[in-house]
């Protein structure tokens, strides 16, 4: 099996892609691009020696323009997946249509519920007992593409924004060096009809009971 490659693709402060770059996934990091020259995510990538790129969307007149230019730098590395670790930035039907079966995404929601932006917000002021964060296949359709992994956590009474979402971002820490070994280890197979299929996974059948039964 060759090694795989991949571009992970960021805006911010970068904390999902310093655990990829810690984790010894099974492939070569080939690039990080980031659409923010400000990304703190870049520092982290150069620490270590990865290549990275900035192109910035304010620099195109439209999305379908930046995201041609977008996946144009992308191909120059020649990855088998694109991997958005905090890629603030809605992607075109075209842009997900050309790396279909290949684009990752981690959202901070347990899918479908709370795609968009303030997951936590929302979940806290819903009075939701369970929460938690997403691993999926990016599809044309936002934050509703085929999940691969999910991470549940209890929304505590005393919670507030930061602290629910440090103990979501704790897990996405976990499950996304995961979800990327599977991919890079060919354990995932993302079918025609749209389900993730998993070869020789182990599975648990704990349940999470929020709060807990006395
Ligand atoms: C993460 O919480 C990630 O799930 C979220 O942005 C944060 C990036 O943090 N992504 C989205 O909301 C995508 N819709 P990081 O830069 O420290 O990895």
């Amino acid at each position: 099996m060759a090694e795989k490659n991949i571009v992970i693709l960021i805006s911010g402060r970068g904390s999902n892609l310093q655990v990829l770059l810690q984790a010894k996934l099974p492939c070569r990091i080939a690039a990080v691009v980031s659409n923010r020259a400000d990304a703190g995510g870049l520092e982290i990538a150069q620490a270590h020696g990865v290549p990275t790129a900035v192109i910035d969307h304010r620099d195109y007149a439209d999305r379908d323009s930046f995201d041609a230019a977008l996946a144009r730098l992308i191909d120059t590395f020649h990855p088998d997946f694109v991997v958005l670790a905090g890629f603030m930035r809605i992607l075109s039907a075209g842009f997900v249509a050309r790396y279909h079966g290949r684009l990752i995404n981690i959202h901070p929601s347990l899918l479908p519920a709370y795609g968009g932006l303030n997951t936590h917000a929302r979940a806290l002021q819903d009075g939701v007992r369970i929460h938690g964060c997403t691993v999926h296949f990016v599809t044309a359709d936002l934050d509703h593409g085929p999940i691969i992994i999910q991470a549940a956590v209890p929304v505590l009474c005393r919670d507030t924004e930061q602290t629910l979402a440090a103990r979501v971002l704790h897990e996405e820490h976990r499950i996304y060096p995961q979800a990327i070994r599977w991919l890079c280890n060919d354990r995932i197979e993302l079918r025609d009809d749209g389900r993730v299929i998993f070869r020789y996974r182990k599975q648990t059948s704990h349940a999470l009971i929020s709060p807990g039964l006395e």
